[in-house]
Order: C-alpha cells, then structure tokens, then sequence
C-alpha cells in the first residue's frame, strides 16, 4: 500500500438523502453520502420514478455490480441501457451495439475491436504528445484559464480524430455536437433539456437530441470519402472487411460513429479534469508526478487511480430477462436494474480508503471503464494513454497549478464531470 492522501471534492452529509435519480443532484458534486448509505443499508434498492418511469433497482456494492453486468444473459442491454422509457420504434432507431447482448454482440465487438486494440493504440502516443503540447502550451500562456474548456474538453476529441481519421477543423464542431447528445440534460450543452422541454420530435435519434442527426450525416460524408481510397486511419480499417469476408453495414457503421463521438470525448474529458483537480489541490500529487520520468511505474497506478477517482460514467442499466434474487429482493423479469459504477468505484468493501486517491494503490480493479461485463468499454487503452499523456505534458510545462474559484459540476445522473474548473498555471 503507498502513500495516503486526505479526499478532495465534496464529501457532504447533506446529500444523505438525495434523489440519486434527479438531474439537479449531481449538479451539487457527486451525492457520495447517498450511495454510501445506500451500500450500507439497501445495496438493492427499488427506486420510484417521476415522470412516467416505471422504478428500477439500484445495485450500488462493487461485487453485485460486478455479479449483475457478468450475467448479460439475465441482466440484458439488448432493451435499452439508459433508464429512460423507449417504445419499441424508439429503441430500434437507435439502437447501437452496445444495445445488443451476447452472441450478437460478438460479432460488431470483434470488427470494432480491430481499431482499438492495446497494440495498435499504443503507436498512436508519438502523436497525442504532439496534440497535447500545441494544447498545453497555448493554455500556459494564458495564465488563468478554464482547464476543462481550455485542457480537457479540446484534447480528447482532436486525439480520437487522429486516431480515426477526422480532421483537427473539425475536432471543436464534432465535440459540441457529442457534449449535445450526452450532456442532453444540462442546458449549457444543449437547448433540448430532455427532462424541461419537449423533446418527443427527435425521439427516434440518439441521445433524443436534434445534434443526432448531425453527426449521422457527418459520419456518412465521412464514409463516402473513403469508399474508394484507404486513409490510413482507424476509420477506414473498420469499413474494410475482416478476415472472414465481413463487412459492417451502413447502419452499423452510422450507429457506431455517432457513439464513439458521444462516449470517446465526455468521458476522457472528465477524468482529465478531474485529475487537473487533485493535482492542483494536492502538492503531493503535483509534486510526485512533477518528478516522475514518463516511463516510472507511478504514471501506471497514477492513471488508474486517476480513472477510479473520477469515475465519470455513473450508471448504465440492464433489464431482467429472469427472475433473480439479490440481497432478499425479488428481481422480477422485465425489471429495470441499474448498476451504478461510480458508486462500486467507492465501495469500502473493496477499496481500502476508497475516499482518499492513492497514486500507487495496488491491485486497483476499479469498474470505471465496466470491466467484467462484455461492453468493457472499447476505447479503453485509448482513454487510459491520453489521460496519462496528458497529465505528464501538463505536468512539464508548469511550476504551480491553483484552483482559484469553485469547480462547477455537470447537471447529470449518467455523467459525472467537473464542467467548469478556474486554475492559475504558473509555467516552469
Ligand atoms: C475515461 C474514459 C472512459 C470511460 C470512463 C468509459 C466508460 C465506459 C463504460 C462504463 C462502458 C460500458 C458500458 C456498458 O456496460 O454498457 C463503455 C463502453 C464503451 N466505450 Fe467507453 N469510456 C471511456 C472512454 C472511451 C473512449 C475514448 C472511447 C472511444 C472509442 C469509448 C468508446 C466506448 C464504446 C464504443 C463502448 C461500447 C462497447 C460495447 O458495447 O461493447 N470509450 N465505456
């Protein structure tokens, strides 16, 4: 076991009872009181719905976690894996591959996998290095800056573009269009606030946000341009056939566009503002990193723990295909369960001092990323070296990092992120 450090960000007693459904909970900082209480007292809690939803059950302890999204044959994606009610035309409409269940599953997971691979992502470092000190560097000029808008927010979507292929031009359009999609419950991203105004026009596209049907036609373009001429980039493998003669369709492939977009940019954004966060509230962190070469082992379980510490996918559901009983409940086929990462992430059962980040925390099998269950997420390795390429040019360039006004937090029960972090960077 390393060093301990104390917790930093909101650890409130108010939040004890908090509506972990409710959008405007999370705008306060992350109700940590509530889910511990939760894993306390009810690890499986039946949880009633405003607005026309019909309840789910609430799995909050890190091995039930673990239990449910390892049995995808009980615990199905394949009807949806956001707690909102779709009809059966919605559902189809925008269904992607993450909306299927094993063997169906399989086949897309494996065309995908192709362009995300461990190997194959890690020829990419030479050139997210490159993106993050033409970012970093403008940003240390400034002096005082967002370091969300100005750091995390830009760095994710121009490293994904150089993965798959999009041009940098392009980069800031395609990220205000997946913040539209996936933050489509705070009004800072979108005008189409799913849970303050009607949004049943753009029921059938993803995320029910209008920027849906901007990024099919963006990701359309995008394969035209490569029909007839290999780019050399993860996009145009993923439209040749694999080995076997297979080829992803057009809807496939517009499905699995529009997703990367939304789940490659928000994500890695938050957890990168995040870790700017503890790093400029901790000189400890500032200080063991600063020091570290690229290649020291801290980087590794700094990383990890950097990820478990931001946790920034909150809850994803599954729906009962059986009857099931956990903890005394009775899952009843058809029930909606969501299984609540974040708070597993903190589970005392599991991590020791999960309230405290530990850089050179051992054995860290934190579920950030939904680890154990087939949808692990695919852009995994990817995520993992731009969070520590990031932080490492950050940390080159800076003598001093300080907070100087309260972080501001993203109005969602799905995503959890510092949307807004004041910093004075102090260059080296
Ligand atoms: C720190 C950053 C990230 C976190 C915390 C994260 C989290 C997750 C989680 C929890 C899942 C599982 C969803 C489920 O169980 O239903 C997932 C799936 C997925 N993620 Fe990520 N993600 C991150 C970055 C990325 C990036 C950079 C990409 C870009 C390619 C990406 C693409 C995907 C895709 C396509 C899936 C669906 C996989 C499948 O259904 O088989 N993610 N992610």
């Amino acid at each position: 076991m390393g060093k301990i450090f104390k917790t930093i960000g909101p650890m409130n007693n108010d939040d004890i009872d908090a509506d972990i459904t409710d959008h405007d909970t999370y705008e306060k900082g992350f109700p940590h009181m509530a889910f511990k209480h939760m894993r306390d007292k009810d690890p499986c809690a039946w949880i009633d719905e405003k607005d026309g939803g019909k309840g789910f059950w609430a799995i909050t302890r890190y091995n039930d976690i673990r239990e449910v999204n390892g049995l995808p044959k009980i615990f199905s994606s394949a009807q949806g894996i956001r707690l909102e009610e779709q009809s059966k035309e919605e559902f189809e409409a925008r269904k992607t591959f993450q909306e299927t269940d094993p063997p169906v599953h399989n086949r897309q997971r494996m065309m995908f996998h192709r362009g995300f691979s461990r190997k194959l992502i890690s020829t990419y470092e030479p050139l997210i290095r490159d993106i993050c000190n033409d970012i970093i560097d403008e940003a240390v000029d400034s002096s005082e800056i967002d370091a969300t808008k100005e750091i995390a927010k830009k760095l994710p979507m121009r490293m994904l573009g150089r993965v798959i292929g999009t041009p940098d031009e392009d980069a800031e359009w395609l990220v205000s269009r997946g913040d539209a999609m996936i933050a489509n419950s705070d009004p800072d991203f979108t005008d189409h606030v799913v849970d303050k105004v009607d949004t049943d026009e753009y029921r059938f596209l993803p995320f029910r946000s209008p920027a849906g049907k901007e990024i099919y036609e963006y990701g359309e373009k995008q394969k035209r341009l490569r029909e007839d001429h290999n780019m050399g980039d993860v996009m145009s493998m993923l439209l040749q056939p694999n080995k076997q003669g297979d080829k992803l369709s057009d809807l496939e492939f517009k499905n699995f566009f529009a997703l990367m977009i939304a789940a490659g940019n928000d994500t890695t954004r938050y957890s990168m503002a995040s870790s700017i966060h503890a790093i400029a509230n901790n000189p400890y962190i500032f200080n063991c990193l600063k020091s570290a070469p690229d290649d020291s082992p801290v980087w590794d379980s700094a990383t990890e723990e950097f990820i478990r510490w931001a946790s920034p996918t909150i809850h994803f559901r599954r729906t009962a295909t059986e009857d099931y009983k956990l903890h005394g409940k009775q899952i009843r086929e058809g029930d909606k369960v969501a299984i609540w990462f974040t708070s597993g992430n903190y589970d005392e059962r599991k991590f020791s001092n999960p309230f405290n980040l530990i850089l050179e925390r051992e054995n860290n099998n934190h579920i950030a990323f939904g680890q154990g269950g087939p949808h692990v997420c695919l852009g995994i390795w990817l995520a993992r070296l731009e969070v520590r390429v990031a932080m490492q040019e950050l940390l080159k360039r800076v003598s001093k990092i300080e907070q100087i006004a309260p972080e501001k937090y993203l109005r969602s029960n799905f995503i959890r992120g510092i949307k807004n972090l004041p910093v004075k960077l102090t260059s080296a």
